[in-house]
């Protein structure tokens, strides 16, 4: 079987990160670009000359151009500006517009029939960014932030519990900003909703953490921010399409009329296998379960609006 293309744009932080994720777990052959003359080229060099001592063969190399992209299976855009401390993801909508049209402009070109996911932030704006630009149909286009949330989600559970975050089912839903809203209702630990083990006040507490995660590690970080987890979680999504695992994990998704919403791209639960995104599921929402995801798709509407008149 001939190995898998994953194209990487953006070789930074994240694309870095992502890239050499991707090649330790031997998902396929990435090719990694950037602008920055050189850089994803030594970077790649670098990453496949540690295959020799952790034993992978998958082949990584670097390019400031799109012709060795040509037929990728996959596409994941990273490439953008990153937030600096103060800054809001929203900050980052008009330079991110830019540089993700451009990108997926150039994806749909040399790789019309990829599967495309987007990192760069503003994340469910800029995911509608490379859907309006590409027209990809709208199971091959998604957005990574819900496996995220539900990461830090599930970190910050576990801490407080004091159990494996294996035990942590974490359900997320809406946009990747400060209005995404973790649900407690349909979290659980083992089984057991986590309503049952934790008071109130301690579960708003870890929702609030949620919520303000990336900017706690922008924070720390001082010059950039989270890299880590946000790779491990694209690799996630590229792992259940590759391997066609239908999983179920949280995606920004372009909903018709799901949970309510229209046009817009939200994080809800989706189906990935093979196809991209093969199912959307509507879960039932109580009145304010509802009213939360409203007000964050009304939110990623203003900065769609936005965008609209940037293009
Ligand atoms: N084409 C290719 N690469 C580009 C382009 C472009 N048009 N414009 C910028 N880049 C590259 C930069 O040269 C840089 O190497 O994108 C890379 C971004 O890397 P970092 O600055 O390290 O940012 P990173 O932390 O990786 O975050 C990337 O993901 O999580 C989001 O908010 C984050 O939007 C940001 C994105």
């Amino acid at each position: 079987m001939s190995r898998k293309k994953i194209t990487v744009i953006g070789a930074g932080n994240v694309g870095a990160t992502t890239a050499q994720r991707l090649v330790e777990k031997e998902l396929g052959n990435v090719v990694l670009v950037d602008i920055l003359q050189d850089m994803p080229q030594g970077k790649a060099l670098d990453i496949l000359e540690s295959g020799p001592v952790y034993s992978y063969d998958s082949e990584i190399i670097g390019t400031n151009g799109y012709e060795e992209t040509k037929d990728s299976d996959i596409a994941i855009i990273t490439s953008g500006v990153a937030r600096k401390p103060g800054m809001s993801r929203d900050d980052l909508l008009k330079i991110n517009t830019g540089i993700v049209k451009g990108v997926a402009e150039n994806i749909a070109k040399s790789s019309p029939n990829a599967i495309l996911i987007v990192v760069s932030n503003p994340l469910d704006a800029m995911t509608y960014v490379a859907h309006k630009v590409s027209r990809f149909p709208k199971h091959r286009i998604m957005g990574m932030a819900g496996v995220l949330d539900a990461a830090r989600f599930s970190t910050f559970l576990a801490m407080e519990l004091k159990v494996s975050v294996e035990n942590i089912q974490a359900f997320v839903l809406g946009g990747h900003g400060d209005t995404m809203v973790p649900s407690t209702r349909y979290t659980t630990v083992a089984g057991v909703p986590v309503e049952e083990l934790l008071p109130k006040e301690r579960l708003n507490a870890i929702v609030k953490r949620t919520r303000d995660g990336g900017a706690e590690i922008v924070s720390l970080l001082k010059t950039g921010s989270a890299f880590y987890a946000p790779s491990a979680a694209v690799v996630e999504m590229v792992e259940a399409i590759l391997k066609d695992k239908k999983k179920i994990v949280p995606c920004a998704a372009l909903c018709e009329g799901e949970y309510n919403i229209d046009g817009l791209f939200v994080g809800v639960p989706v189906k990935l296998g093979a196809k991209g995104i093969e199912q959307i599921f509507e879960i039932a929402l109580n009145d304010e379960e509802s009213a939360a995801l409203k007000r964050s798709a009304d939110a990623v509407k203003v900065l769609c609006e936005q965008v609209d008149t940037l293009l």
